[in-house]
């Protein structure tokens, strides 16, 4: 379905649910200036996943993680500001329709638009720790680090780890468990910005589904999950969330 039917029946099911579930992926960021990892131009089509955001490759050599992270992610994340989609969504929940937001996103840009009920499935850029000591640095200060060496270092010598999860790690656990309990108990589970390829998340519509909720797709492009959802629509999410408030 294209917008501008979608509209008047997204308007229908949000007012009458009670207990909406947002789940975001970086295309809802991409408005703000952040690449998507899939579709049109996005991260993975430049740098193989395998080589750039496996643990085991970190473990084996940081410094392929760090470089993608100078290059292509602190820049952006850095100077990146919430969007008309991000603030939106803080609306709907100071409305009272929105009570938890589970993002996949690790750019904190939720909580800059206001959401207070952020459940982080991925981590997010706000925390790096030593693997050696575990003291923990801000992003900015790892930043400087790197500018002087790859990978970046601890004063104890020890590697430094970003807080994002990386393929081939456990989603954080307390944020997992949190992220079911919400989808089990929502009215109207509303994905925005997600290709829904990477598992477990993308198992949470699913979930939601099948728990008895509406499912509302919002993307660009088709994802796998489009026949089981009860409106797709096919269109970039802070234009349609602004229309929608
Ligand atoms: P993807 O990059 O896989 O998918 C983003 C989707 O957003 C694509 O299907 C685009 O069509 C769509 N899109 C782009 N701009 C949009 C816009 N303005 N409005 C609506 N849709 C838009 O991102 P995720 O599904 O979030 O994980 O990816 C999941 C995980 O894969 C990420 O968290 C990351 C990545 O590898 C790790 O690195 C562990």
């Amino acid at each position: 379905m294209f917008i501008d039917g979608g509209v008047s029946k997204l308007k229908k099911i949000v007012m009458d649910s009670k207990r909406i579930v947002a789940f975001t992926g970086a295309g809802f960021s991409a408005e703000s200036g952040i690449s998507t990892f899939r579709g049109a131009g996005g991260l993975w089509t430049k740098y193989d996943p395998s080589i750039y955001a496996e643990v085991n490759r970190f473990r084996e050599d940081p410094s392929y993680y760090w470089r993608f992270f100078r290059d292509e992610r602190y820049p952006v994340i850095k100077r990146a500001k919430p969007n008309e989609g991000h603030f939106a969504l803080a609306e709907l929940e100071k409305r009272g329709k929105i009570y938890r937001v589970i993002t996949q996103n690790i750019d904190v840009l939720h909580q800059l638009a206001g959401s207070s009920d952020v459940i982080e499935l991925h981590g997010n850029t706000r925390k790096i720790f030593c693997l050696s000591c575990e003291r923990e640095y801000s992003m900015n200060e790892a930043y400087s680090l790197l500018k002087e060496e790859l990978p970046p270092r601890c004063s104890c010598g020890g590697v430094l780890k970003p807080g994002t999860v990386l393929f081939g790690e456990p989603l954080p656990k307390v944020a997992l468990d949190m992220a079911m309990l919400a989808t089990r108990n929502c009215d109207m589970f509303l994905v925005l910005g997600s290709s829904l390829v990477v598992y477990p998340a993308a198992s949470l519509p699913r979930i939601a589904k099948k728990s008895g909720a509406i499912l509302v797709i919002i993307n660009i492009d088709p994802t796998l999950l489009d026949d089981m959802a009860d409106l797709v629509i096919n269109g970039g999410t802070s234009k349609l969330l602004s229309r929608l408030i």
